[in-house]
């Protein structure tokens, strides 16, 4: 089968480059913007793209909502397999893309989008077809990742752990959407509606690392406790929860030794009890390599991830509880529902009674509100 490819930047390069060796599958032409066509395999022509027969599947790799949104219209419509590593366009507009494939008879895949080279979503589908899948969860992106690593590991501090991420290529020029944990969160999405069947498109909840210190660190580390992302969802009723905050865990835990910008990911199957993934979240080649993985799926009948009765929902993250460690100004642990005191004075440090992820980001919102600074992270159940 031949294979175009819409981007040709860092993913579209390695799966352009890929596709020469792949088993089954070759390289067709490969889209860049107008007055960048550099090479013969190249063209800024999508409808030639579309209107070319040999071309059986389109992998883009472009990125951004749109023009990605339509050209994936685009090629669905014109009968040909779609596959894509864009969590932002999946997310946005995944059910509608997959409801289109689906009426065509055509492949829409996109196991790239969360967690680059690890089989997480590939895996989820697959557990699906025999086992209930009764929570997900993972380190999701590898920048925070590393920042929080190297912050930990080699004590270097907040704003020298992103531009050493940002140095080596990890963290973008602007990295908000991986310190603020919208990238993480844009990958949970993808693994609920896999995993459970509902894509969640409100009442999520998104804590990234912007407000770790070195401080924090520090009295972690004496408490031999370390911080990781982490992204979760699991299902709650007719819906499920859906949550990115930072955890806390002892030194020892598994999550721990995700060193690096490596992801790990975790689900629980009724039946096959938890089973974890580790590897390459991002970079040329491991992405590239979940882009053939696709591809290849497709010369073996698979068609979707979603399964077919997949409805988006409103998330519901305040019925499971947890405590949570929280460093604030003194005068606003009145707001907090606090256990116990683990340092008090100017600065305090506590943990809370278990309250819901919901209860927890709504009471940092109304201190931040008032002004005040807060870090919080989940515990695990002592
Ligand atoms: N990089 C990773 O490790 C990684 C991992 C997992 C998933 N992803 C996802 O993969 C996608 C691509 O990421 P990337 O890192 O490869 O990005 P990238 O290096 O910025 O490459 C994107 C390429 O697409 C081109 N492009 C954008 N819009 C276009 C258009 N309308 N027509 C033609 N070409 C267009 C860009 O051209 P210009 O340079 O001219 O804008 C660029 O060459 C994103 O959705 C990203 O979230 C990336």
């Amino acid at each position: 089968m031949q294979v175009a490819v819409l981007g040709y930047g860092t993913v579209g390069g390695g799966v352009y480059a890929m596709l020469q060796s792949a088993r089954g599958l070759e390289p067709g032409p490969v889209l860049v913007r107008p007055g960048k066509v550099k090479e013969k395999f190249q063209t800024s022509d999508l409808e030639a793209i579309l209107s070319d027969d040999k071309v059986g599947a389109v992998a883009e790799v472009m990125g951004g909502i749109d023009p990605a949104f339509s050209y994936a219209k685009k090629v669905l419509e014109s009968g040909k397999h779609f596959v894509t590593s864009n969590k932002a366009l999946c997310a946005a507009h995944g059910l509608e893309l997959a409801a289109l494939a689906r009426q065509k008879g055509l492949g829409f895949l996109f196991s790239s989008a969360c967690g680059g080279g690890v089989p997480f979503l590939h895996n989820l589908s697959l557990a699906t077809r025999s086992d209930t899948i009764t929570s997900i969860s993972g380190i999701l992106n590898g920048t925070t990742n590393y920042m929080l690593d190297n912050m930990q590991r080699r004590g270097l501090d907040y704003q020298e752990a992103l531009s050493d991420a940002q140095l080596l290529g990890y963290a973008e020029a602007d990295p908000t959407a991986d310190v603020s944990g919208l990238d993480a969160l844009r990958k949970i999405m993808l693994g609920c509606a896999v995993a459970f069947g509902r894509l969640p498109t409100g009442g999520l909840l998104c804590e990234g690392i912007e407000n770790f210190t070195a401080g924090d660190v520090a009295d972690l580390r004496s408490r031999k406790l370390a911080c990781r992302l982490i992204a979760s969802g699991a299902p709650v009723g007719k819906t499920v929860s859906t949550c990115v905050e930072p955890m806390v865990f002892p030194q020892s835990a598994p999550e721990c030794s995700v060193v690096m910008n490596f992801n790990m990911t975790k689900y629980i199957g009724q039946k096959c009890g938890p089973i974890v993934l580790m590897g390459q979240g991002a970079g040329r080649f491991p992405t590239a390599s979940a882009v053939l993985r696709d591809l290849s799926s497709l010369l073996t009948g698979e068609r979707e991830m979603f399964p077919a009765d997949c409805v988006a929902v409103e998330a519901d993250n305040s019925r499971e509880k947890r405590k949570y460690y929280v460093r604030c100004h003194s005068d606003a642990a009145s707001l907090l529902p606090l256990e116990r005191l683990l340092m008090n004075g100017f600065t305090i440090r506590a943990v809370t009674e278990p309250v819901s992820p919901e209860e927890m980001h709504n009471l940092a919102k109304k201190i931040r509100n008032n002004g005040g600074s807060l870090f919080f992270a989940a515990m695990e159940d002592e």
